[in-house]
C-alpha cells in the first residue's frame, strides 16, 4: 500500500463562511452507463444474524414542509446493532478482502460456517481512520469475526464517540490533528497481519474501498423492496455526503440503471467542509483545510475520496453546504416526525430546508426536482450516535 496523500486534490484557500451555499452541477448525466450496482452485498449482509432491512417511513409532515407531495426517510438509526449505515460497507468489505486474501470465496450459511472458512487467515487486525461511525462499524465486524482492530480519530471527537469505539473492544488512536491525517497515520501504522478496511480512497488503494460502496448498496436495495414502483416513483433522492462514497452508491443505485434515470440526486455536506461541492464547483478534487468542526462530525473531511469523485462529480445534480443550525432543525423535525436522527443523519434533511430557503431557491428546486407533486427519499444516516447532545438539541433524550 502507497502513503494517501490526501486524494488527487489542491488545496482551496482559507476559507470561512457561515453561509449555506448550493452548488448546481451542470455537468450531472441521468444515466451513466457501466456503473450498474449489483447484489451481492445484499446476499453476503442477510446471512449475517444481525442483519434486518431498516425502515422506510412514509412522513407526510416533513413534506408538507418542504412543499412536496411525499417523503419517504430511510432510517439508519439502527443497522445491525450500530447507530447507523456504516456496517454495511465495514462488514462487506471486509468480507470481500478476507475472500481475496484467502482466494475465493468459501461455502457458507451462517456466522459460525464463516468464521471455520476464514481460519486458514489465522489472526488479523482490522484497522481504520473515522469520525466515528466507520471505525465503530469496522471494530464491530472485527470481533464478530474473531479479529483484534484498532481505530485512529482525529483531535476533537467527542468523548462518548471514542467510548463507543472502545466499547467494541478497539483501541482508539487520538490523531493530533483532522480527519485525513488520522487516515494517513492509519496507513502508516499498518504493518504485518493489519487490513487498513478504509470507507475513503487513495492512488494505490482502492479495491477496499470499493467494496465499501458495493456494500451501501444494500441500502437502496431494501427501498426497491419497500417501495416496489420505486424507480417511478422517487423524483429526488438527498444523502449526506463525507468524504462521498454513500453519495457514490446513490450515483450507481439512481444513475447506472437507466430504469431510475429520472431520479436527481442532492448531496448535503456542512459548510466549511464541502469539499464535494467546491470540487464540482472547481470541475477538478480540491482539499478544504481543516479544522473541520462541525456538529455533523460523519460530514467533517476535506478531501473527496479519489474513488468516489469520478461518479459524484457526474452524478450529482445540486451539492448543497450547510450550516449547523439547519442540521439541528432538521433533527428537530425528525424527532417530531419519530425519528431518531443523530446531527450527521438529519442533514439531508436539512439540506432540502436550505434549498427551500436558500437565495437561489427557484433555479435549485427545479435542478433538485422539489416540484410541489415530487416524491422524496431522504436518507437519514445516523440514529443519536451522542446521546447527551442528542438530547441538548432535540429538547428529550433518543427514544
Ligand atoms: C452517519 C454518516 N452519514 C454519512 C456519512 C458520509 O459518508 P461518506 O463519507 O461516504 O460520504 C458518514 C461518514 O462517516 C456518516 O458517519
Amino acid at each position: 500500500m502507497t502513503d494517501p496523500k490526501g486524494g488527487t486534490g489542491r488545496r482551496a484557500g482559507p476559507r470561512r463562511r457561515a453561509e449555506n451555499t448550493v452548488v448546481l452541477n451542470h455537468r450531472s448525466a441521468s444515466h451513466i452507463p457501466g456503473i450498474e450496482p449489483h447484489r451481492h452485498a445484499l446476499q453476503v449482509h442477510r446471512r449475517l444474524p444481525c442483519y434486518r432491512a431498516t425502515p422506510l417511513l412514509d412522513c407526510p409532515d416533513l413534506a408538507a414542509a418542504l412543499g412536496v407531495a411525499r417523503v419517504w426517510v430511510k432510517s439508519e438509526s439502527s443497522r445491525m446493532g450500530l447507530p447507523s449505515f456504516k456496517m454495511l460497507g465495514a462488514s462487506y468489505a471486509a468480507y470481500r478482502e478476507l475472500c481475496h486474501l484467502l482466494g475465493s470465496e468459501p461455502e457458507w450459511s451462517d456466522l459460525a460456517e464463516l468464521r471455520t472458512a476464514l481460519a486458514p487467515l489465522g489472526g488479523l487486525t482490522l484497522m481504520a481512520a473515522t469520525d466515528g461511525n466507520h471505525g465503530r462499524a469496522v471494530a464491530r465486524t472485527a470481533r464478530t469475526l474473531g479479529y483484534a482492530s484498532r481505530i485512529y480519530v482525529p483531535a476533537g471527537t467527542a468523548a462518548t464517540r471514542i467510548t463507543a469505539i472502545e466499547s467494541e473492544g478497539a483501541p482508539v488512536a487520538l490523531i493530533d490533528g483532522d480527519y485525513d491525517e488520522a487516515v494517513r497515520q492509519c496507513a502508516r501504522d499498518a504493518g504485518e497481519g493489519c487490513l487498513v478496511v478504509s470507507d475513503t480512497s487513495w492512488r494505490g488503494y482502492e479495491r477496499i474501498p470499493a467494496w465499501v460502496i458495493d456494500g451501501y448498496a444494500t441500502m437502496f436495495w431494501e427501498v426497491h423492496e419497500q417501495l416496489p414502483d420505486a424507480d417511478r416513483l422517487i423524483d429526488a433522492v438527498a444523502v449526506p455526503v463525507g468524504v462521498g462514497a454513500l453519495a457514490s452508491a446513490a450515483v450507481r443505485h439512481f444513475r447506472g440503471r437507466a430504469r431510475a434515470a429520472g431520479a436527481r440526486l442532492i448531496g448535503v455536506e456542512p459548510v466549511g467542509s464541502d469539499c464535494v461541492g467546491q470540487s464540482v464547483r472547481a470541475g477538478h478534487p480540491v482539499i478544504i483545510p481543516g479544522p473541520h468542526t462541525s456538529i455533523m462530525a460523519g460530514l467533517n473531511c476535506g478531501t473527496p475520496s479519489r474513488l468516489a469523485w469520478p461518479l459524484v462529480e457526474r452524478g450529482l445534480d445540486v451539492l448543497v453546504a450547510i450550516d449547523d443550525e439547519l442540521a439541528r432543525e432538521a433533527m428537530r423535525m425528525l424527532s417530531q416526525a419519530g425519528i431518531v436522527a443523530g446531527e450527521t443523519g438529519a442533514a439531508a434533511l436539512g439540506g432540502l430546508l436550505a434549498l427551500r430557503d436558500g437565495r437561489q431557491a427557484p433555479q435549485a428546486i427545479k435542478a433538485a426536482g422539489l416540484r410541489p407533486d415530487a416524491q422524496i427519499l431522504v436518507i437519514s444516516s445516523e440514529g443519536a450516535t451522542d446521546a447527551a447532545a442528542y438530547e441538548q438539541i432535540v429538547g428529550h433524550p433518543p427514544a
